[in-house]
């Protein structure tokens, strides 16, 4: 199963003084017209004003997340101390302080220490003191992944393995599980950046399969793997059109967590394409390595139910798979071609680069039976959703306008967000057919639209939200790579469902329960 090789990073809560303690690096946060907090108040005492005279002197830069090393401060424990910025007093925010911390990753990533602290003592509005420890958690971890690349030699560890929350508050139990959510979370984006970023050739369809096994063997989750023929027995003819062509068999994965004993469970869908070519409507040759991560909505559907188990959060969780790769090939789906779904509903292929929506149709159809609360897919599904909310904000869909709003909240609430867009009725006429009760295309415009109109055809009897994540899965460029998105936001949804808290109006504070067993 897909796993980071490097150990994990270890992640503690701890009520000291900064100045006293004892580490390689001690990160402190600076406000730039030299106002200290209270961790860098302590800091520039023990050193006899050392640090202000280093700000006053303009060594820092203003821009937030801009860091100082200063080495062996007089008066203080540790080797090091990592000043970063965080910008003018009047403009900080959640934004300016989840930067600092990528930041101070991104120095602790690079460092010859072996062990951090990073103080958390600046307020942050309206949220409590364990948003902080969980955001800083969540960051800190997430930051220290790594990607080992099968066939490529491991990179020399560098880099801090051991990181110690600072607070001046008694360590609450609150508190303790804050971090443990935080850890837990950035291990399900891990578990989703290793399968996204995974060659074809390595994760297909069999490869999700054993990823299902395994964390099922690890985690005590029912899993049931439906092969080819089961899918063919069940009827889901649209997900079956997708892979006919391909070497790699079709494969329907089911994960059942059963942490809520009888309530009504949540489906969580993931598109799996495992490699999208676009079949006979093949896409053009520029960057289509990237189409390895057209299964980047079933790599985070793994990663949320990594983070629920991992939690055993109290709540009942599935999540379905249809994993395929939609190859060109001698008995390929042609544009023209009509399937009939697991749904009965019949579809004319007027485009084989269309394909997640087949594939989701039938996993739609299939979540019916577990007479769910909530479902809930997410894909990479649409070039068109890139164009209207480009790489930082996933396309939000829903029938249920609550459902909705507590999707947004989440993302708010972790800075993995998303935007709601309309699936008004009028739309459905894009997706007319001559020969079928509906074509799997509905033209340029409003594409990712006509997409959720398509599912939305599908998604009967229950509630259910699709995101759109074609642009926020992974990025391009020198930093290509998959980011494990929406796990953060997944995960908050889910925690937060746990808690059973009605949730409220953003910026509310919320303060986790503790959920370990
Ligand atoms: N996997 C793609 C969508 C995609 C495009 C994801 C770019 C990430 C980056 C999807 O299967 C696809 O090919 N969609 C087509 C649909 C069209 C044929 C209606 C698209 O967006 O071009
Ligand atoms: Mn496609
Ligand atoms: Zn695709």
């Amino acid at each position: 199963m897909a796993q980071t090789k490097n150990s994990p990073i270890e992640l503690n809560i701890e009520s000291s003084s900064p100045e006293k303690f004892k580490t390689g690096v001690l990160a402190v946060g600076a406000f730039s017209d030299g106002t200290l907090l209270r961790s860098s108040q302590a800091i520039d005492e023990a050193s006899k004003g050392k640090l202000s005279e280093v700000i006053k002197r303009g060594d820092l830069e203003e821009k937030p997340g801009s860091t100082l090393l200063l080495h062996d401060l007089p008066g203080v424990e540790a080797e090091r101390v990592l000043l970063v910025s965080l910008g003018t007093r009047d403009k900080f925010d959640e934004k300016v302080f989840r930067d600092a911390l990528i930041a101070i990753t991104k120095a602790l990533a690079s460092s010859p220490a072996r062990d951090a602290a990073v103080t958390l003592s600046v307020d942050v509005q309206g949220r409590a003191l364990a948003w902080r420890a969980q955001t800083a958690s969540r960051i800190l971890a997430d930051g220290a992944y790594r990607f080992d690349a099968p066939g490529k030699a491991a990179k020399k560890e560098r880099g801090v393995r051991k990181i110690t929350l600072l607070v001046s508050d008694k360590v609450t139990d609150e508190l303790k599980n804050a971090v443990r959510q935080g850890v837990a979370v950035a291990e399900g984006i891990a578990l989703a950046k290793d399968l996204g970023n995974l060659p074809g050739n390595v994760c297909n369809p069999a490869y999700l399969a054993d990823t299902a096994r395994a964390l099922g063997k690890e985690f005590n989750l029912d899993v049931e793997i439906l092969e080819r023929e089961d899918m063919k027995k069940l009827g889901m003819g649209a997900a079956l059109s997708v892979g006919q062509a391909s070497a790699q068999p079709c494969k329907f994965i089911v994960m059942q967590y059963h942490g809520g004993g009888k309530s009504k469970p949540i489906v969580l869908i993931g598109k799996g394409v495992t490699f999208d070519t676009g079949g006979i409507s093949l896409k053009p040759g520029a960057n289509m390595d990237e189409m390895k991560f057209d299964m980047c909505g079933a790599g985070s559907v793994f990663g949320a139910m990594k983070t629920v188990a991992r939690l055993k959060l109290p709540i009942t969780v599935v999540a379905l798979i249809p994993a395929v790769e939609n190859m060109p090939g001698g008995n390929a789906t042609r544009p023209g071609d009509v399937v009939t779904s697991m749904s009965g509903q019949t579809i004319e292929i007027l485009n084989t680069d269309a394909e997640g929506r087949l594939a989701l149709a039938d996993a739609l159809t299939y979540a019916e039976r577990f007479n769910p609360d909530y479902v809930i897919d997410v894909a990479t599904l649409t070039g068109a959703c890139v164009i209207a909310l480009g790489n930082l904000t996933s396309g939000l869909f829903a029938n249920d306008d609550e459902l909705a709003g507590q999707l947004l909240e989440s993302g708010n609430d972790t800075g993995d967000r998303a935007w709601r867009l309309p699936m008004f009725d009028e739309y459905q006429d894009l997706l007319k057919s001559n020969f079928a009760d509906m074509s799997n295309l509905g033209g340029r415009p409003a594409g990712s639209i006509t997409a959720a109109c398509f599912l939305k055809r599908f998604a009967n009897g229950f509630k259910w939200a699709h995101f759109d994540i074609a642009g926020t899965n992974a990025v391009s460029g020198d930093a290509k790579g998959a980011t494990g998105r929406p796990v953060p936001l997944l995960a908050d949804f889910l925690i937060s469902r746990a808690e059973g808290k009605a949730r409220g109006t953003a910026g509310q504070e919320r303060v986790p329960v503790s959920t370990a067993a």
